[in-house]
């Protein structure tokens, strides 16, 4: 980390006090903060290159001290909080590029999904129907929220992102109006993709439903009813699950959800990817990811981001320059998979379900 030695000028404000230095540590990344004479902040990010950046910020500046380039932003107001949503920002690879692994699954979402959402007139000329729904289906913390993210990054969609427990109400007729609400946002965003995480909470299968279940119904069908009118509306759906098993088998009738699909557990050479995109934007030495990958069998993606951000917090604590084969190694030893092997051949039964 470099540090300023002499006081430096920007558009005239001279700069008062340094007031932190702040490490961000799961991205070995800092940023200097300091006050100006006209009160605002300035924010210096000194380890990063303005070629570095990845994501857009408008308001970063260029910064010339002591011979070297950094970045800055000025700001109004200074918090901890922002300055780790700043980074986040410039550091966030963006769509596809920032997802690994899942080959057969982009491919899908792009002939599937992408190309007949983008062209639907040659889809129409030819008597294929627009996806209105996706359902993703898998154990937890293998990707499905953070796929369907990304693909919203790629094709420029409007996320909407919703959760059962979120919108769940005691009011007779109280989810079903958020529903509807819910789809009226997306509909003035459109084009939007609209998220249903838990959708076993609200599309559950009927006869587990109890007397008291008519304005469960209702709800029911007004999900039902805005999922058959999503296309043309430019909406997708995305429904996802970690229990196939609960949901209202109407919901997967053709022209609804009728593709369904798996999101497993990353296999060898995903797990290679993870290791390297996790690492990526963090000081390595050379890493063997093919043993990394040999020895995370039954690990889920969010262990290996776990793991990842455990090696590089070991490497800062014990004052290392780089993180290392044998700290990362020294971490997976030491970390539990978070699923166990009898859940994930339970998750891995429902793999038949899939369809597409
Ligand atoms: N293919 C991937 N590439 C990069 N990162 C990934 C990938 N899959 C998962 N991750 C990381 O793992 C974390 C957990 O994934 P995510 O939250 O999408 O899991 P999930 O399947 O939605 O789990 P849950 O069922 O608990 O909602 C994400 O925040 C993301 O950082
Ligand atoms: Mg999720």
């Amino acid at each position: 980390m470099s540090t300023l030695t002499k006081p430096l000028l920007y558009n005239g404000y001279k700069i008062n006090d340094k007031l932190s230095v702040t490490g961000r540590i799961e991205k070995v990344f800092f940023t200097e903060v300091y006050n100006l004479s006209d009160g605002r902040f300035l924010y210096l990010f000194t380890n990063i290159k303005s070629n570095e950046v990845r994501g857009d910020n408008d308001q970063l500046i260029r910064i010339e001290a002591s011979g070297s380039e950094y970045l800055g932003l000025i700001t109004d107001s200074y918090s901890q909080e922002q300055v780790t949503k700043i980074i986040d920002s410039l550091t966030e690879l963006k769509g596809f590029d920032a997802v690994a692994g899942m080959r057969e699954l982009k491919q899908v979402l792009v002939e599937d999904v992408i190309n007949p959402l983008q062209n639907p007139e040659k889809y129409e000329k030819f008597k294929l129907s627009i996806p209105n729904g996706v359902i993703l289906f898998g154990p937890p913390g293998c990707g499905k929220t953070y796929i369907i993210r990304k693909l919203a990054e790629e094709i420029n969609y409007n996320f909407v992102e919703i959760k059962h427990s979120d919108i769940a109400s005691s009011y007779i007729h109280g989810t079903v109006g958020k529903v509807g609400r819910l789809f009226d946002a997306a509909r003035s965003k459109a084009p939007s993709i609209v998220f249903i995480d838990e959708i076993e909470g609200i599309v559950p299968k009927r006869d587990s439903l109890g007397e008291s279940s008519q304005h469960k119904q209702e709800e029911i069908n007004e999900f039902l009813m805005q999922l058959n009118d999503a296309a043309k509306d430019k909406i997708l759906v995305v429904a996802a699950t970690n229990r196939p098993q609960l949901i209202d088998p109407a919901l997967l009738r053709a022209g609804r959800m009728d593709k369904r699909i798996f999101v497993g557990p990353p296999d060898e050479t995903a797990r290679q990817e993870l290791f390297k995109l996790f690492l990526s934007d963090r000081p390595t030495s050379e890493i063997d990811y093919a043993k990394l990958a040999s020895l995370t069998a039954n690990y889920v993606s969010a262990d290996i981001e776990y793991m990842a951000t455990e090696a590089a917090r070991e490497a800062v604590a014990r004052d290392l320059d780089t993180v290392d084969q044998s700290t990362i190694e020294n971490v997976i030893s030491v970390t539990q998979p978070s699923i166990s092997e009898e859940e994930l051949a339970m998750y891995e039964d429902f793999r038949k379900l899939q369809r597409w």
